[in-house]
């Protein structure tokens, strides 16, 4: 059965950007497969910890010399990484905060990117280890990544490209909501465009 993994990372709860258009993804994968499974991890709401030291100590542990107390500490990234495993789409709304992604999602990533369990390190690099799927990325800004002006760095999908890539998720896409705090006619442009860009993804059928 189809099922979806949702990261929702904006602080905003039901005001945010991303996580409505975020939504709006969501209720395009359910039109196309009714019976999906959906997991939400609202991480910017519900944060979850910060990966601590006993974490890394057992991470470096090969796991025949794990003990319960290391097999306890991976506990929480044991149980991210096996959600995505059990999923086949992945949807990911983010707010960009200081040009990167929020401290939430870094979290997430810190537990979920794990060597010799999300990806193998090989004589030719890091591998990814779980199963490639179609990836929605929803990105909101409020100033500009693109177009004409002033601009900022854009440190948001580079960044996930490349961590998704090293677990094995290539098939991703992006959307960036942009110039969000520059009034009403900003945010009807942006979300004009994020229907555009809905339709292009997920065509209503
Ligand atoms: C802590 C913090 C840092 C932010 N940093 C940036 C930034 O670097 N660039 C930017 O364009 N907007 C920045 N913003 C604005 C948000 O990205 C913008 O309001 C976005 O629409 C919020 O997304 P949301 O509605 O999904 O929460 C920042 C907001 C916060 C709270």
């Amino acid at each position: 059965m189809p099922a979806i993994l949702a990261i929702d990372a904006s602080p905003r709860g039901a005001a945010s950007h991303s996580g409505q258009v975020g939504r709006m993804v969501l209720e395009r994968l359910l039109r196309r497969s009714p019976g999906a499974r959906l997991i939400v991890r609202p991480v910017g709401v519900e944060p979850l910890p910060h990966v601590d030291a006993a974490y890394a100590e057992a991470l470096e542990l090969p796991e025949a010399r794990r003990t319960a107390a290391d097999r306890q500490a991976l506990a929480r990234s044991e149980e991210l990484i096996a959600e995505l495993e059990a999923t086949d789409r992945l949807l990911i709304a983010t707010p960009m905060h200081n040009f990167t992604v929020p401290s939430a999602l870094k979290a997430w990533i810190d537990h979920v990117v794990r060597a010799h369990r999300s990806f193998a390190l090989t004589p030719h690099g890091k591998q990814g280890l779980l199963a490639d799927r179609p990836t929605y990325v929803v990105v909101s800004a409020g100033g500009a990544v693109s177009g004409e002006g002033p601009l900022q760095p854009d440190f948001v999908t580079p960044y996930l490209r490349h961590v998704l890539a090293v677990i094995g998720i290539r098939d991703v896409r992006f959307h960036v909501l942009e110039n969000l705090v520059r009034g009403p006619d900003a945010v009807q442009t942006a979300e004009r465009r994020a229907r555009a860009w809905l339709d292009e993804q997920l065509p209503e059928e």
